[in-house]
Order: C-alpha cells, then structure tokens, then sequence
C-alpha cells in the first residue's frame, strides 16, 4: 500500500503552504494529531501565531485530534488573554507593579481550561475558538465564525456567537460514527475505507470494521 506518511511536513509535492502540522509544532502544549493539517496563504508557521495568548505560566493547553482540516487565518484565544469581568475595572494593574503590584493578591484570572478539538474536525477561514471551547468530533466550524461554546459532534456551527446550522447526521448515525472511531483505525483499514469516508453510508463504514 501507498500510504501517505503523516510524518511529512509538506505532503503536497512543490506546495509550501500546507503542512501536516504535527511536524511544525514547537510548543509542548500545543498537541496535535496525526494528518491534521493546515494551510496558509503566507506562511504554514503562522500557525502558532494564531495561538494567542498562549503563556507558559498558565499551562494550558491546545489539544487537536487526528484528520483535522484547518483554513488558514484559524485563530485560538486561549486562557492568559482573560482579564477580571466581575471587577468594577478589568484594567490589569498588577502587571505594571510599583505600588499597582499587589492589585491581585487572593484573586485569580477567569480560566476556561484546555482547548479541544476533537477528530475529523474542519474549522474555515478565519473563524476564532475561544478558551477552553471543546468541538466535538465530526464538527465544522464555518468561515469567520466565534466559537464561544463547545460543539456537539457532527454538527456545523456558524456566526458570531457560533449557532448551530444544522447536524450533518441523523442522531443514530452519529452514534455508529462516535463508536466506529474510523480515524483510530489502523491505516491500511483506512486506506482501504477512504471511497466509503468519501461516501455517505454509515453501514458501509460499519461493515468495514470486522473486515
Ligand atoms: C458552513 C459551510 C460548510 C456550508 O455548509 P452548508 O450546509 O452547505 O450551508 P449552506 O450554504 O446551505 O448554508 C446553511 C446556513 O448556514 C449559513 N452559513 C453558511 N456559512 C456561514 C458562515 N460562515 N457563518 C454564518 N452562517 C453561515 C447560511 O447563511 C445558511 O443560513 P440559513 O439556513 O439561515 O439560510 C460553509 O458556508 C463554510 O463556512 N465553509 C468553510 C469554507 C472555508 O473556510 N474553507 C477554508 C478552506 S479549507
């Protein structure tokens, strides 16, 4: 078989623009799945660029599953961008110290947690995932959309705040698809399914699964 080898950076031959961004990650916590990609009218490295706020000192982390489609200008908001909403003021004084140092002793900046996104999850052009979202697998995130809350599995979500649009499967559909886990199957099932992936037909894709 002829498997393409999600260890390659640059799958597409002469084609510096999209990477298979496992293999451009510098950021311990940044995780990323296997064949998820992504693709950058500029420069693939932007990527992490669009991971903003992003601070060693809060650890947290932005966890992407495997077969993940990412359109260039995707951009992840993550927890050290917070300030105080509940405060009379969200003006971080302590940060500029002098006698403003101590503004934040015994209070704590709002933390949403990780990021996650799960397998098989297209997210378009410019769209924004705020802290600790959670999108499931199978999800779209259309282009320019603010993702604020987390996203039901196969299901296409858009605007600002995301809404949901529409589910791409019946309830039961998304069920068989959530315990199939196609893309944690070895990769010459995979190879041999990918007609059926590109098809419509749940029971197809079942039935590959004793084979
Ligand atoms: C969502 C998307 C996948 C289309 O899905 P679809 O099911 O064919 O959707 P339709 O075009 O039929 O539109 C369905 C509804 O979603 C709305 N919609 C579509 N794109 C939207 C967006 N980006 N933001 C908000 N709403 C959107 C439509 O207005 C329509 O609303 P209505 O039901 O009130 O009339 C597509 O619009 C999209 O955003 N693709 C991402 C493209 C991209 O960024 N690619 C990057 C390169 S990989």
């Amino acid at each position: 078989m002829n498997i393409p080898d999600s260890n390659t950076t640059f799958p597409l031959p002469h084609h510096d623009r999209l990477c298979f961004l496992k293999n451009i990650i510098t950021n311990p916590n940044i995780i990323v799945g296997d064949y998820t990609y992504y693709d950058d009218f500029e420069d693939v490295r932007n990527f992490e660029k669009n991971v903003k706020y992003h601070f060693d000192f809060v650890g947290d982390k932005l966890i992407i599953g495997k077969f993940c489609m990412i359109a260039s200008g995707a951009t992840f908001i993550m927890n050290g961008g917070n300030h105080l909403t509940d405060s009379l003021s969200a003006f971080p004084f302590s940060i500029f110290g002098g006698d403003w140092a101590s503004a934040m002793e015994g209070k704590t900046y709002p933390y949403k947690g990780d990021t996650k996104i799960g397998n098989d999850v297209w997210i378009g052009h410019n769209a924004v995932i705020m802290p600790g979202v959670k999108v499931g697998d199978g999800a779209i995130i259309s282009t320019n959309t603010t993702v604020t809350k987390d996203v039901e599995p196969y299901t296409i979500v858009g605007g600002n705040p995301a809404k949901i649009i529409r589910k791409r499967f019946s309830d039961e559909q998304i069920e068989i698809l959530l315990q199939l886990k196609w893309w944690d199957w070895d990769l010459e099932k995979i190879t041999r399914s990918v007609k059926i992936l590109t098809g419509t037909d749940v029971d197809e894709l079942r039935q590959m699964l004793n084979e």
